[in-house]
């Protein structure tokens, strides 16, 4: 099924709060959808929510930690007491950490697994049985990175989980399509979002190499009103990959047709940071 239109279609979207999920949640409300959003963050989650209802639509808005099976169970609950199935569900939540791998520390790998891989995890358990039950199709949208197909040694456990998500989201859209259930992966590059005055900086000189990309997110990164658009366009595509910002693109081509020179080129970034 390919969802060119959101007119009262129910559209899940977890980390809501802010940045992307945000901008993705008031956009599908523009379009018409009905939201269901949830996030950790109770203050941007009612920002979130607010904006939605003063564009005139539904929404149905959870505090609610991805990481947490039982808080999903209930959240999954009060979803499917309202609703029979969403028709799009978009597993956003992410957080970041930016260090190379003898930076990171073994609490780092577990906060990153458990939000970015587990998170969507827990999501496509909750979400999907019901769609397949309706049987009427659906979307499902894994928010992965070009971190998530291109070396990134800068951030390494990050970027390890969101291959995780990469192999996960392709995997899905295969055992899915015979329930007319499309998956996507988006794969956004540099976004300037709030997530990079979030993510944790390790390093020699995390202080300042904290403070290098932070300006360069603010300088370079792709707008999230404009990854928004991107992330209901691979929708309405049933895109199976969906690089988002000219980075994203420019790292997916270059994987795809010189591996070599890919690896050459992140090498030279990873080095920048030395
Ligand atoms: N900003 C970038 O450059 C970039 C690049 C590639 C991929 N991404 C991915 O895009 C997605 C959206 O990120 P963003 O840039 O909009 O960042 P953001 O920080 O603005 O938004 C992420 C949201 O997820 C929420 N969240 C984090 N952990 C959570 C949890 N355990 N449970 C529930 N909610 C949780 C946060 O509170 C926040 O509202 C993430 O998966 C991120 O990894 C971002």
């Amino acid at each position: 099924m390919k969802f060119k239109n959101l007119k009262n279609r129910v559209v899940l979207i977890t980390g809501a709060g802010s940045g992307m999920g945000r901008e993705t949640a008031l956009l599908s409300a523009r379009r018409g959808a009905t939201l269901v959003i949830c996030d950790r963050d109770e203050a941007g989650l009612k920002e979130t929510a607010e904006a939605v209802r003063a564009l005139g639509s539904e929404v149905l808005a959870h505090t609610v930690d991805v990481t947490d099976p039982a808080a999903m169970d209930a959240f999954a609950d009060a979803v499917h007491a309202r609703f029979d199935a969403v028709d799009v569900l978009i597993n956003n939540a992410g957080i970041g950490v930016l260090a190379k791998f003898f930076d990171t520390k073994p609490e780092d790998w577990d906060r990153q697994i458990a939000v970015n891989l587990k998170g969507v995890v827990h999501g496509c358990e909750r979400f999907i049985p019901r769609m397949i039950e309706r049987g009427t199709g659906g979307h499902v949208v894994n928010v992965s990175s070009g971190a998530g197909y291109f070396p990134s040694a800068v951030m390494s456990a990050y970027s390890v989980t969101k291959f995780a998500v990469f192999g996960l989201t392709l995997n899905l859209r295969i055992e899915l399509r015979p329930h007319k259930i499309g998956v996507t992966a988006i794969c956004p590059g540099v976004m300037n979002t709030p997530i990079i005055r979030t993510s944790i900086v390790r390093g020699a000189d995390a202080g300042g190499q904290a403070d290098r990309v932070r300006s360069m997110y603010m300088r370079r990164g792709y707008p999230p009103e404009r990854a928004a658009e991107k992330v209901l366009r691979a929708v309405g595509r049933n895109r199976a990959i969906a690089p988002v910002g000219p980075d994203a693109h420019a790292m997916y081509a270059l994987n795809r047709l010189a591996p070599p020179l890919a690896r050459w080129i992140s090498g030279r970034v990873t080095h920048m940071f030395d």
